[in-house]
């Protein structure tokens, strides 16, 4: 049986927010290729948080600060990516594979990637922030199912420009969301996703092929160039993980929920 209605929007980029766009919402954050993906990884190989940082600079600064503290010099890792690639210095990259238990159990994660940590700053109002990806498609419907307040889905995009790999899973959220609930279509942009998503028909459905769609969009693309296919397919595993990484907008962790 369908629960309540749900009002729902997206935001193809987080410079397409209004002031006052988030107030009250429950945000769901996507980056796909990779940040949201890579920050499921890591929390459900047992990392105790994963610590956002919009400059490098800062994030250096938060992860010395930290180490400083009880958590010590082992307890805390620096990982993300600039350009896509792993930041001098830094202990990882912003590949999922990189994030498994033997490295980051335990750990810290002090976090920062060019688009990925920017769109989690824009939903600092809301009233809570999820992070979203196709890793962890079924966790964010199981929580979505229960929750009293209006959706908002923020599409980290790459460097303003708007991805597609971000719009489908913002279209996907909706139609899982919309055969558990009564889900009311706020903008067109939450229009455009559902239509892009269902226009894959079963492409979207079966895994394998999802990998190959993800290839097909501009952070996708990117990564080809990289040499780094493998992370595409990871970030295509849809449903692989039942968790709902949730950022604390008070101390701005993310742990799991
Ligand atoms: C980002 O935040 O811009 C992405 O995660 C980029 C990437 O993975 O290389």
């Amino acid at each position: 049986m369908k629960t309540g209605d749900m009002q729902a929007k997206v935001f193809f980029l987080p410079e397409l927010l209004q002031p006052g766009d988030m107030d009250g919402q429950i945000a769901v954050v996507i980056d796909v290729l990779r940040a949201t993906t890579t920050i499921n990884f890591a929390l459900v190989s047992g990392a105790d948080s994963v610590r956002p940082c919009l400059e490098v600079e800062q994030a250096r600064e938060l992860a010395q600060q930290l180490r400083e503290t009880a958590l010590g010099n082992k307890g805390v890792l620096l990982g993300g990516e600039r350009a896509g690639v792993p930041i001098a210095g830094f202990d990882l990259g912003n590949s999922p594979q990189l994030y498994m238990p033997d490295t980051v159990s335990g750990k810290t994660i002090v976090f920062t990637t060019t688009n990925g940590t920017k769109a989690m700053q824009a939903c600092q109002s809301a009233e809570r922030v999820l992070i979203g990806a196709f890793v962890n498609l079924v966790g964010l419907i199981l929580e979505l199912k229960k929750v009293d307040l209006p959706l908002a889905i923020v599409c980290a995009g790459t460097n303003g420009e708007v991805t597609r790999e971000d719009v489908l899973m913002a279209g996907a959220l909706l139609h899982e969301l919309s055969k558990e609930r009564q889900v009311n279509l706020g903008n067109d942009q939450a229009i455009l996703a559902l239509d892009a998503w269902r226009s894959l028909g079963e492409r979207g459905e079966c895994r394998e092929r999802l990998g190959e769609e993800l290839q097909q969009t501009q952070g996708g693309r990117n990564l080809m160039q990289l040499g780094l296919q493998d992370d595409i397919q990871l970030s295509a595993l849809r449903d692989r993980f039942r968790i709902v990484p949730e950022l604390d907008t008070a101390d701005w962790s993310i742990r799991l929920n």
